[in-house]
Parts: C-alpha cells; structure tokens; sequence
C-alpha cells in the first residue's frame, strides 16, 4: 500500500486512437481499469491543438470517473470557460507550446503573475481548485502562494532526463521541503517523466510529495503487460520508495 496518490494521465490511450482516426483504444475505458488497479484519480491534459485527448473525452469522464477528475490545461480564457463547464476536481494550469513534443519547463508564476492569478480566481470563484505545474524552485513556489494555488505540482523532468540525478533529486527534495515550510497549506504533487524505477528514489528522497501524475510510463507498460497490471506495478514502486523513506527515517 502507498499513502502517496497516484493519478494516472490517460493522454496517450487518445495519442494511439488518434493516429488512426478510431474510436478506440478509449482513453475513458483505460480510465476506469486504471481506477479498479487502485489509481486515486484521472489526469488528461486538453492540448489546445487537440492532438490526443478531444473535449468529449473529458465530457465523459467527469460523469464516469469516480475518484478524481484532474484537468491541465493552458492558462488561456478559452480553456478556463472549458474548465468552468466541466467542473473537474481539479484544474492544473501548465505551459503549452504547439511545436513541442510534451510539456518542456514548468509554469512560469513569477513571470505571467497576473493572467495565473486571473485564471485560479475564476476557477476558485466557481469552486474549483487550481495546481499549477513548475519548475522546483523557491520563487515559483513563492509566487504560487501568492496567486492563491491549492497545490503545486514540481516538474521532475529534469531529474528523469539527468545522467547523474543525485543533483536533480535535491533540487526537489529542498523544493518540497521548502513550500511545506513556507505555505503549509498549498499540497505538493510531483510528475513528468517518472516511471517504476526512478519514481523509487523520488519518494524515498521527498516526503512531503503527496501525488503523482504519471502517463508515459503507464501507457507503455499497459500496452505489454495491460493496464491494470501496468498500474499495480507502478504503486508496488511506490509502495517501495515510500518504505525506503520510512526505514530511512526510523534509524
Ligand atoms: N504532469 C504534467 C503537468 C504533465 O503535463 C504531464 C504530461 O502531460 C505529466 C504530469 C505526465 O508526464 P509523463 O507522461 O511523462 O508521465
């Protein structure tokens, strides 16, 4: 058992319907497997160009999820009229650029201040909490606080992309560390770019991460060995990195 929560992004079931033009695989099907293995929520991100997941994906999963429905998307005015229809139990604020290839760098808070303030004030006024997804350092975290985010969601993509992550894995464990010190209150998630062997020393490093959000990794492993499976792999991960904090602590 793990008490950190895993939400698993469905994104890549809709990449693979989407590459020909199918109905299926359905990412709201993969949903409901993922929650049956123990996923404590769902995450899709509605790209603007809308490359995997379609509004009526999202549509349908906020009546048929059971857990929790979270929902990244651009700080845009379109995307936040989308969020207010929906009413997800959660909204993720992240950068989008069209020519990427997935989300590169975490929100810049600090620098679109007042348009992220705008955005998590109008989702708050309507009941929805915002996370906004940046970079692991102390001044993001800061002007998170600031706009009024629920949570934040540290970017670990650096730290699975690093040849040496000994470096990257401080960086998060300081920034985790650092925003439960200074805003108590805003939940620290983690997420990009994590699977079930680095995902081990993220969580025995960072305990004060209390959510994943992991798609890559789980849709892969889902299309060899099925998603239930590939989501119980991913928590007995878990389950071990949280084990080895323990232990670490304990001596
Ligand atoms: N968290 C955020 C904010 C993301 O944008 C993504 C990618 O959509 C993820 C987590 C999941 O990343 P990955 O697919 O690499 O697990």
């Amino acid at each position: 058992m793990t008490s950190v929560r895993l939400h698993v992004n469905v994104d890549h079931v809709a990449t693979l319907r989407q590459a020909r033009g199918t109905t299926y695989p359905d990412p709201v099907d993969a949903a409901a497997l993922c929650e049956t293995a123990g996923a404590a929520g769902i995450t899709v991100h509605l790209r603007e160009d809308r490359r995997h997941i379609q509004d009526r994906d999202v549509e349908v999963l906020r009546r048929t999820v059971k857990t929790f429905l979270n929902l990244e998307m651009a700080t845009t005015d379109a995307m936040v009229a989308f969020a207010l229809r929906i009413r997800p139990d959660l909204v993720t604020l992240v950068p989008e650029k069209r020519e990427e290839r997935t989300t590169e760098g975490g929100l810049d808070v600090v620098g679109q201040r007042e348009a992220v303030a705008r955005a998590v004030q109008s989702l708050a006024s309507a009941g929805i909490p915002t996370s906004l997804f940046i970079d692991p350092e102390p001044a993001q975290i800061d002007a998170s606080m600031s706009v009024g985010a629920k949570a934040i969601e540290l970017h670990t993509g650096d730290y699975a992309n690093a040849a040496d992550p000994m470096e990257e894995l401080e960086r998060l464990r300081a920034a985790a560390a650092y925003s439960v010190r200074v805003a108590p209150e805003m939940r620290v998630a983690a997420g990009h770019g994590l699977h079930a062997q680095n995902v081990v020393a993220l969580l025995a490093h960072a305990p004060e991460i209390e959510e994943l959000n992991v798609g890559h990794a789980i849709v892969a492993d889902a299309v060899l060995i099925g998603m239930e499976a590939a989501v119980k792999r991913f928590l007995a991960a878990m389950a071990e990195g949280e084990r080895l904090r323990d232990g670490a602590l304990s001596r």
